[in-house]
């Protein structure tokens, strides 16, 4: 039986999408590359939503098959109303995956997360053989910490001993993510809270560093990923 259509939840960007032109055409590189019978990982943001439309105006078009293992609710919603049928990392392995980032150095060592999707994020890109990075040259970046804090995800109870660690590790600040149409902090899609801690000269063993805190669950710093990055 199938939903009816009034019943259905719909997504949509909350805003203006920015630098929308040039993800557009980040976009159409990606779609042109989706093969029939693949499972491919679907990242989360705005770059993978207009990748996300761009793969289902060709999956319409051309009658293709294909399984998308959403990383975010927001992308297996979007999936949903798209009609590209889904799947999780327990059905099915992906062939390759899509997503965007924060910024991108020239190791392409990557700070993701700014939609707190980046525990799903990193999963779905250390179960996929190729990967591919969709941004805007807005993005790139000469050493990872220019512009974004690193957002690390991690349980309640641990925040405080959370941040200093952090400190320990020479975080510049730590702020907890608060969330915008609610009062209090940002809850992940796995229930925790997020710190963005601000790093300069993010060195190769930081990510390590900092999954090895107790009570850490993820962190957006992706480093070692060797992603194909696709920019214009
Ligand atoms: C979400 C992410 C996004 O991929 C990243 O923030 C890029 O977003 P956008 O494509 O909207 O610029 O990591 O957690």
């Amino acid at each position: 039986m199938e939903w009816r259509e009034e019943s259905k939840q719909t997504m949509s960007w909350n805003g203006t999408i920015s630098n929308r032109e040039a993800k557009e055409a980040v976009a159409a590189q990606l779609a042109a590359k989706v093969q029939d019978g693949q499972v491919i990982g679907f990242g989360s943001g705005s770059t993978s939503l207009l990748a996300a439309y761009a793969i289902a105006k060709r999956v319409k078009e051309e009658g293709l098959n294909i399984t998308a293992i959403p990383t975010s609710q927001e992308m297996q919603i979007t999936c949903n109303n798209l009609g590209i049928p889904t799947a999780t990392l327990l059905q099915k392995r992906p062939d390759w995956c899509f997503d965007g980032a924060d910024e991108v150095d020239p190791h392409g060592w990557l700070i993701k997360g700014r939609g707190g999707a980046m525990y799903r994020e990193k999963l779905v890109m250390a179960c996929s053989p190729v990967r591919y990075i969709l941004v805007d040259d807005s993005k790139m970046v000469k050493s990872l910490g220019e512009k974004f804090s690193i957002p690390v995800e991690c349980q309640f109870e641990a925040v405080n001993y959370v941040r200093e660690q952090l400190f320990a590790l020479g975080a510049e600040y730590v702020d907890m993510r608060l969330a915008k149409s609610k009062d209090g902090p940002v809850i992940t899609e796995h229930g925790n809270f997020i710190l963005d801690a601000r790093f300069t000269n993010v060195q190769e063993d930081l990510e390590s560093k900092l999954i090895q805190i107790v009570g850490v669950v993820e962190t957006g710093l992706f480093i070692g990923f060797d992603p194909i990055i696709l920019c214009s």
